[in-house]
């Protein structure tokens, strides 16, 4: 009975843990989904001109973003050794073999953000600020981010 017991708790215990590794692999995902939506789904349409130039959302997306750059050291500090279950992109293991080089690609991100901040007037100038951000996004995707399908 007792060995039943334990059998089933480690069992659980198990479970435990390939969620709580998947909640973090979920939070990490989040976190660049949401720098992706300002980025993409707000400046990039408007460079485009799928959606109309709006200067308070521009600020507004600026402003997440700022926001949101700097926690990415923090969020993937842990590693949770799995991919978010039918994610287009998944970590790199790279990561955590050289954390300090991956947190190098941050602050060049935050300073491309903080030098188009309140300089963004107009879609041209926009399209400046797009290109200088994305690229450090990028800087950082190229050796980090693996496409899974
Ligand atoms: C320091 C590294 C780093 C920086 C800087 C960075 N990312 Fe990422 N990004 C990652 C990693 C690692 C992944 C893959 C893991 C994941 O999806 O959570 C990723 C995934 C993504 C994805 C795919 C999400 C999905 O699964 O669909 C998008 C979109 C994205 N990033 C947007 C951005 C944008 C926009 C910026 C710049 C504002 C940015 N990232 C900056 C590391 C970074």
């Amino acid at each position: 009975m007792l060995r039943m017991i334990v059998a089933v708790g480690s069992l659980l215990l198990g479970v435990g843990a390939v969620m709580a590794q998947q909640e973090i692999a979920v939070q990490q995902d989040n976190l660049m989904r949401g720098q992706a939506k300002s980025l993409y789904n707000v400046m990039l349409k408007m460079v485009k001109g799928e959606i109309p130039y709006n200067q308070a959302a521009v600020d507004n997306a600026i402003k997440e973003l700022e926001e949101s750059v700097p926690k990415i050291a923090t969020v993937f500090t842990p590693n949770p050794k799995q991919d978010v279950v039918g994610s287009h992109y998944g970590a790199s293991q790279k990561i955590w073999q050289n954390k300090a080089d991956f947190d190098s690609k941050i602050p060049p991100a935050a300073k491309a953000i903080a030098d188009v901040k309140g300089k963004i007037k107009d879609k041209a100038s926009l399209r400046v600020a797009y290109t200088n951000i994305n690229d450090r996004c990028n800087d950082c995707h190229e050796t980090y981010r693996v496409k899974l399908k």
